[in-house]
This record gives C-alpha cells, sequence and structure tokens, in this order.
C-alpha cells in the first residue's frame, strides 16, 4: 500500500471536506518550516545553535538562539506565499505585518516558533506550536493589521497543529475533524501519515505538572493534587503516575498517545497573570487538538476555546486531556 503524505492527505481533505486550496498551501508551508526547524535543532552543540541571545522576548524570558532561528525560519517560510493576512508569535511583541511587495490573503498564522526551548541544552524533546484563524474583512483598511484581528476564540480557529523535535519529528494537525499524527521521513523528506485515529482515552492514571510550584496554587488544585497523591487510599480509589517534560509539545503529545492530565494552574507567584501559558498560541491550539481527539481542555472555570481574548500575549490557566480528569479538577474549581 502506498504511504500517505501530508500532501496527499491535504488534497483529499479538499476533495472530502472542502479545505480550501490556500487553507491547504499555508499547511504545507508551515510543514515545511518545521522540517527546516528540525534540522537545525538537530545540530545541536556542532551547529553553534544552542545557548541563550542576550535579548529577551516580550515576557521579559531570555530568548534561545533557537527560539530566534526558529520564528525567523516561519516568518520567511510564510510571507511571500500569498495565504496570509498577517502573522504573530511568541517572540514578537506585536503583530508582523506582510512586506507590501507581497501579495496578502485569508488567514492568520499565530505561532510559538520554539516551545519549551529550556530543554534545548539538554537535548529533550522540543517543538512548534501553531494556530490558523480567519482574517475579519477589514473593510478596504489597507493600512497595517492590528492586534484585533487576531483576537478571536479558539472556537474560531480553522486549523492548529504542532511539531515535536523528539527521538522522531512528528507533525499533528487537525482541520477539524480529527487529529491525523505524521511521522517526518527523512529519506523521503516528506511527513508520512503514521496515526490515523487519534484518540484521548476518557480516563486515565497520569498527571502532569509542576509539582515545585504545589506552596504557591489555589485551594482547588492543592486538594485535586492531593487526592491524586493519596492513590488507592484517598477518595479517588486509584494510583496515579505523574511526569513533568516541562515542554508542552512533548507532555501534550503524551498525552494524546496514551491519556492523562496536563495542568498548568494559576498560583500565588504573579497574582496579577491568569496563569503562565500563553491563551493564543499554545492553549487554543492544543485545546482544539484535545478536543478533536475526544478529550477536554479549561481554565478551571470554562472552556478555553470559549475565551473572548483581549491580548496577543494573554496568559491562561491549563487543564487539559482525559476528560473524567478535566471535569473533575474544573468541578472543583466551581465548588
Ligand atoms: O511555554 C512555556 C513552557 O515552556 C511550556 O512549554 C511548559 O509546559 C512550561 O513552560 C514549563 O514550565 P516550568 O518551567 O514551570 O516547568
Amino acid at each position: 500500500m502506498s504511504r500517505v503524505t501530508l500532501s496527499r492527505y491535504l488534497i483529499e481533505q479538499t476533495r472530502s471536506h472542502n479545505t480550501p486550496a490556500d487553507l491547504r498551501f499555508l499547511i504545507e508551508v508551515v510543514a515545511r518550516a518545521c522540517k527546516a526547524i528540525s534540522h537545525q535543532v538537530s545540530k545541536g552543540a556542532l551547529g553553534g545553535v544552542l545557548g541563550s541571545m542576550e535579548t529577551e522576548n516580550v515576557q521579559g524570558e531570555v530568548q534561545k538562539k533557537l527560539d530566534v532561528i526558529s520564528n525567523e525560519i516561519l516568518l520567511e517560510a510564510n510571507e511571500w506565499g500569498g495565504h496570509l493576512a498577517g502573522m504573530a508569535s511568541e517572540e514578537m511583541d506585536n503583530a508582523y505585518q506582510i512586506p507590501g511587495r507581497y501579495p496578502k490573503g485569508a488567514y492568520l498564522l499565530v505561532f510559538d516558533p520554539l516551545d519549551g526551548s529550556s530543554n534545548i541544552d539538554v537535548n529533550v524533546s522540543v517543538g512548534t506550536i501553531f494556530s490558523v484563524l480567519r482574517c475579519p474583512d477589514r473593510k478596504g483598511d489597507e493600512g497595517d493589521l492590528g492586534e484585533d484581528a487576531f483576537l478571536q476564540p479558539g472556537t474560531e480557529q480553522v486549523a492548529a497543529g504542532y511539531a515535536i523535535y523528539g527521538p522522531q519529528t512528528m507533525l499533528m494537525l487537525t482541520l477539524g475533524n480529527g487529529v491525523k499524527g505524521f511521522t517526518l521521513d527523512r529519506e523521503l523528506g516528506s511527513f508520512v501519515l503514521t496515526h490515523d485515529n487519534i484518540k484521548v482515552p476518557e480516563t486515565t492514571q497520569e498527571f502532569a505538572i509542576n509539582m515545585s510550584n504545589q506552596r504557591h496554587w489555589e485551594e482547588p488544585v492543592k486538594r485535586y493534587v492531593g487526592e491524586l497523591l493519596a492513590g488507592e487510599e484517598g477518595p479517588l480509589k486509584k494510583n496515579y503516575n505523574m511526569r513533568w517534560i516541562a515542554a508542552m509539545v512533548a507532555d501534550v503529545h503524551r498525552i494524546l498517545t496514551r491519556g492523562g492530565l496536563f495542568m498548568y494552574p494559576r498560583d500565588g507567584r504573579e497574582p496579577e497573570k491568569p496563569g503562565k501559558l500563553r491563551l493564543m498560541y499554545e492553549a487554543n491550539p492544543m485545546s482544539f487538538i484535545i478536543e478533536q481527539a475526544g478529550g477536554a481542555s479549561t481554565n478551571g472555570e470554562q472552556r478555553i476555546m470559549d475565551i473572548q481574548p483581549t491580548s496577543l500575549h494573554q496568559r491562561v490557566a491549563v487543564y487539559l486531556g482525559s476528560k473524567e480528569e478535566v471535569e473533575r479538577v474544573t468541578s472543583y474549581h466551581k465548588k
């Protein structure tokens, strides 16, 4: 049987689900950029790409060299094709304008070019997360694209995905009708469909959270994690295992593969911030993928994809993965 490459899958989607040709082209270009990032990441110390820059991003985080390289790769790959009206990235304060010499298109691309980049120097998995939105009608306004065009709830996403650069490079993608997983075949140079029908099991005995922040958590989280840790002797009457890779892509990838619950609650370290993770280019795309695989995703109070964003780099608390546990921890917040 012939192998189904990403290109072939996208063409089939055009036939079966009317996926527009320009969206197909956009996904192909993002996938090509992810191959280039994968190549850079894999060079490690040999490519002189490890370590930090002397700069900080808009979040005040020190930028790794590979954060900046990955951002450049995504911008350069996507700016000329005529499928985008603008881009936004974790690594840039403001919306990126498509240079005037190139045609503009119907979509907006939002990304975290290299998620979990503190893992790079220790050779642990990192990834690229992306979300695609439609650009609202700007009614003849040819001026610069403002941040407001991007401020759409996650339910408006037309596609989302991530590439994970681990022992294998994989691309996980949703166009709103399920989740497909593609593995990079380095000999062919193509992403090949290897995971056809990805489903997050409804129940789980595994959770992921940075336990070192326990003393800063709010009461419902302390109670819930306390019950997980109590195991068979506690009210939940089963033992739970814990994993924390500290790269959202890698933790979410494990959950897509075998189930689990991922948590990054808001906490008392910076009480004015509603969490650590970013809504537009981390939580929303991952929530879309998880929901499309049958899982759930909330901020403890509401479905993440229903949140109306108010700024590009807005933060949010995240509970996502196997439905039963997401519902349980969300219900503790509501009590
Ligand atoms: O983007 C933020 C991020 O690197 C996520 O990928 C990851 O889940 C989290 O931060 C790790 O946080 P911490 O440093 O608290 O373990």
